[in-house]
């Protein structure tokens, strides 16, 4: 089995691209075979900042490898650092209805909020379904948000199989986890970087403790019970402890007598110890300079055998070769 997911270097990783992504990613590494890789490509379509892009690339490479990634299980490289994706997002464009591209809620989000729509933020779904199809992926650990980026994938498949062979490119399955789908920012929405509510992977203590002390709740006075049902406390706790733990804070809210600031205080000390192994190990790995750069060239490389092997399948299929 294959297992790929991408997660874009468009500024600091939070808990949902954590909690969605790469701790399902982690986990299956040891279950397949693991192509992880940063979408610096997909992340051009909203940073055009060179430096800041360069910046966040080794930022999430690091909190990827702090996170648990093992370069020794999985292979880890940079998306434009295998630019033979492209002439499969090409390929693929040529199947793919625009209808379909139309109908991307992130490319219409983005478009409503009044980002300037380039060419690449709507082609972005054939690059993402390149990126997948390149490797042959069967399994694909995501959030919620990027089911439909999913299912543009398999439709393209559908499509270019038709025309081509069976056997050309291999069906990919989402694995969304349905409990933490859409891990809530701290205003309730989904947490996103676009919407300014986030709670970094790797924040500073006192900062990340400020942000938790702003989740969003309603106005019951502290002695009185506390609605439970739509908590963003709550929802957030339940990430990071136990049944029981979420229990006895269930019990509590129910209880009255405890002010919303004590829960904030116990989340934040939960997410706290949650990431401090991880905060540990990142601290060690950003000592060693050349690490990064030597796991993902040879990442790289393993990377683009698989890639060269899917292309001439490809070309050949198609009439190119
Ligand atoms: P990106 O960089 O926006 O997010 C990375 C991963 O984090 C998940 N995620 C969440 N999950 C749960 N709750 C949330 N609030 C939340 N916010 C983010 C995302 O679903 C994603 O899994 N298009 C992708 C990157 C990509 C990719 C790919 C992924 C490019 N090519 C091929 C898989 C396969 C993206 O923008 O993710």
């Amino acid at each position: 089995m294959r297992i790929l997911t991408g997660l874009q270097p468009s500024g600091k990783l939070h808990i949902g691209n954590y909690f969605g992504a790469i701790q399902p990613a982690i986990q299956l590494q040891d279950e397949g075979e693991a192509f992880y890789f940063i979408a610096d490509y997909h992340a051009m379509t909203s940073t055009q900042d060179p430096k800041a892009l360069s910046d966040n690339i080794r930022e999430l490479a690091l909190d990827f490898l702090a996170c648990g990634l093992d370069p020794e299980k999985a292979v880890f490289f940079r998306q434009s650092a295998v630019p033979e994706v492209h002439e499969l997002a090409w390929v693929l464009s040529t199947v793919c209805p625009m209808g379909l591209l139309e109908r991307c809620h992130s490319y219409k989000d983005k478009v409503a909020k009044g980002v300037s729509a380039n060419h690449g933020l709507f082609a972005y779904p054939v690059l993402m379904a390149a990126d997948i199809l390149l490797y042959d992926a069967n399994l694909v650990p995501v959030g919620e948000d990027q089911k439909q980026h999913l299912e543009v994938t398999r439709d393209i498949v559908g499509k270019i199989n038709d025309l081509y062979g069976a056997d050309t490119l291999t069906l990919p399955e989402p694995r969304i986890r349905e409990e933490i789908a859409k891990v809530p920012g701290i205003d309730g929405a989904k947490m996103s970087k676009s919407y300014n509510n986030t709670l970094p992977i790797f924040g500073a203590a006192k900062a990340t403790r400020k942000t938790v002390m702003k989740i969003v709740t309603d106005t019951t006075p502290v002695e009185e019970p506390k609605p439970t049902e739509s908590s963003n406390i709550l929802a957030l706790y339940k990430l990071f402890v136990t049944e029981p733990e979420v229990a006895k804070m269930v019990q509590e809210f129910e209880a009255g007598g405890l002010g919303y600031g004590h829960f904030k205080q116990t989340l934040y000390e939960a997410y706290w110890d949650h990431f401090a192994p991880m905060r540990q190990k990142r601290e060690e790995l950003e000592k060693d300079q050349g690490l990064i750069d030597e796991i993902l060239q040879s990442g790289a490389t393993r990377a683009r055998e698989e890639a060269s092997k899917t292309l001439s399948r490809v070309r050949k299929a198609v009439g190119l070769a």
